[in-house]
């Protein structure tokens, strides 16, 4: 692969629910070590984005690219659906997901929610992994917990064990969805340093994101996206300095106000 093919790269992508259309011809490149943040009003398309390029949402239209490898596609429109399901499997496990909301497996410990995708999903040795995990959980500052169980972790501890169950993949990139809106303030402050350890160690990420100086702070790029269009992007200097939308002023104002 040459150096500057993009680990992601969306074209064009249209998706739309039923009738809905939500993602109406979206364009989005991340080479390797690029941040990329997507902004932009509740509804605007930002999750879909993130679940069409790993795969977990089918989308109508367009292409989405791994490493220069698109996807492979079975039908059209509506009943367009990936045609590989190793392809699949590959891509996804290359693009870790964290959610909002953590998703750690209650019944297992932290240690346990870390180690499992990486031995059932990858086949991986069960003395590496676990000693992989480890040293993951002491990257998010939380290898003492290894032991508790996810309901014994305050917010942002659970947050930073699903970043170390997403990095135990060790996968090409990482897509957050609004990792710190479910945190408390105070909270929120520890998984944005470890994000910002991520981007300065030159991971690729795409983060959907609410905390506009999370955005600042560690993108490469910025997309404020509008009813499912791209209505801004850039370097965030410029996208957050020298707004040029009217829509993105406006958003720009709404969220610092808020
Ligand atoms: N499973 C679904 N079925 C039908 N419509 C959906 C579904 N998921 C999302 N939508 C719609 O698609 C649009 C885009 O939703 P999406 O979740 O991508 O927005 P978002 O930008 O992530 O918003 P938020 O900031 O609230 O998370 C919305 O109009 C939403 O109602
Ligand atoms: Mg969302």
């Amino acid at each position: 692969m040459p150096d500057d093919t993009p680990v992601i790269e969306i074209r064009n992508l249209h998706k739309a629910y039923g009738a809905l259309e939500v993602i109406k011809g979206v364009d989005i490149t991340a080479h390797k070590g690029d941040v990329v943040s997507l902004i932009g009003s509740s509804g605007s398309g930002k999750s879909t984005i993130l679940r069409c390029a790993n795969l977990l949402e089918d989308s109508q239209q367009g292409d989405i690219l791994f490493k220069g490898e698109p996807v492979k596609w079975k039908g059209e429109g509506l009943l367009r659906h990936p045609a590989d399901a190793k392809q699949v499997l590959r891509i996804r496990t290359n693009l870790s997901m964290v959610f909002q909301q953590f998703n750690l497996w209650a019944h297992m410990t932290i240690l346990e929610n870390v180690m499992e995708a990486p031995i059932t999903v990858l086949g991986r040795d069960r003395a590496e992994v676990e000693k992989a995990a480890h040293a993951y959980l002491d990257k998010v500052g939380i290898a003492d917990k290894h032991d508790a169980y996810p309901a014994q972790l305050s917010g942002g501890q659970q947050q930073r064990a699903a970043i170390a169950r997403a990095l135990a993949m060790e996968p090409e990139a990482l897509l957050f969805d609004e990792p710190t809106s479910a945190l408390d303030p105070e909270l929120e402050q520890e998984v944005v340093r470890v994000i910002k350890d991520l981007a300065s160690e030159g991971r690729t990420m795409m983060i959907v994101t609410h905390d506009m100086k999370m955005a600042a702070d560690v993108s490469d790029q910025v997309i404020f996206l509008h009813q499912g269009l791209i209505e801004e992007q850039g370097a965030p200097d410029a996208l957050f300095g020298v707004p040029k939308s009217e829509r993105l002023r406006q958003f720009l104002s709404s969220t610092m106000a808020a």
